[in-house]
């Protein structure tokens, strides 16, 4: 029988596909699984199901040299060295998909919430200051006819051009490659080079995955081309962005203000941003629905369960 690892608390959808696949041995505490406990289960383990937290490297393949597939709960794969497990003949899958109308869905939300004010307009009410209603009061600003600027256009990206349409955004994208015509007219979207994007979007968003080519697309000098007036969403990946040189721009005015779901060094968050109002900081909340998660879960078992069988797995990383 085979044996798989959980090496993190999954929803019961996920267990339940992996328990018809093998013996499954699975932590079930929210703090980090330790390297030795974690090691000692890897040590006859057919099957990894990981999450983005787990760093799957030289270390933690060696722990586990009977592994056939690491199944990572997250569509990101960053904290996987895929070289590493090719190498070794391990497959490695992720969850692409399930998770694109709740990220793009949080990275809505984070635009309205900083374009709007609303995370400094709750600490104002929760901290009792007094308050009135004025016509000039704590003023936001609007999205219909201002310009999304899209940094990967995959799934997420699309999703997310979608929701801003309604809202009477315009789109702007910037990606490896253009998408399909259908979906450029659908969105009205238009490919534009990286400086065009910065230099000409009131909201640019970050949807690109996270790899030596995009570490600190947002630095300091990006962050000079883009307009004072304008706002920075990351939903994708904390160290895409200098999270220092974002600070002193929001300090400085340099744009608008910005919103976090993901951070350098996740969970820490860049001491300078923490007593700044212009901009919302959440905790990674990008997939974090019920349903979701629940989804995410059952399509990383059912990857473990593919793969078990000797059958090709359903969603294989591409790098
Ligand atoms: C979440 O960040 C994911 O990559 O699924």
């Amino acid at each position: 029988m085979s044996r798989i690892v959980v090496t993190g608390r999954i929803p019961e959808a996920g267990l339940d596909v992996l328990r018809r696949a093998g013996e499954v041995w699975a932590w079930d505490a929210d703090e980090p699984i330790p390297d030795d406990v974690r090691d000692r289960q890897l040590a006859t383990a057919d099957a990894a199901v990981t999450l983005l937290t787990d760093r799957v490297d030289d270390a933690f393949l060696a722990a586990g040299p009977g592994l056939r597939v690491v199944a990572n709960v997250a569509v990101g794969y960053n904290n996987i060295d895929v070289a590493a497990c090719r190498e070794r003949g391990v497959v490695v899958t992720n969850t692409p998909g399930v998770l694109t109308d709740a990220t793009a869905d949080l990275a809505m939300a984070l635009t309205l919430m900083v374009t709007r004010r609303l995370g400094e307009g709750e600490r104002l009410i929760r901290a009792g200051t007094p308050w009135q209603w004025g016509m000039f009061m704590m003023l936001g600003s609007g999205l219909q006819g201002r310009q999304l600027g899209v940094i990967g256009m995959g799934a997420i990206g699309e999703a997310l051009a979608d929701r801003a349409r309604a809202f009477g955004m315009t789109i702007a994208y910037h990606n490896r490659r253009a998408v399909d015509a259908a979906t450029e007219e659908r969105l009205g979207a238009r490919l534009v080079g990286l400086h065009e994007l910065l230099e000409t979007s009131d909201v640019v968003s970050l949807n690109c995955p996270y790899s030596d080519a995009t570490h600190h697309l947002i630095d300091a000098a990006a962050l000079d081309r883009m307009q004072e007036t304008a706002f920075l969403v990351n939903t994708a990946r904390g160290p895409i962005v200098d999270e220092a040189a974002l600070a002193t721009a929001l300090r400085d005015g340099r744009i608008a203000g910005a919103a976090l779901d993901v951070f350098e060094h996740e969970p820490d968050v860049h001491p300078d941003l923490l007593g700044l109002d212009n901009v919302v900081l959440v905790p990674h909340l990008g997939s974090a629905t019920i349903e979701t998660r629940s989804a995410m879960a059952e399509l990383a078992a059912r990857n473990v369960v593919e793969i078990l069988a000797g059958r090709e797995p359903l969603t294989p990383v591409s790098a």
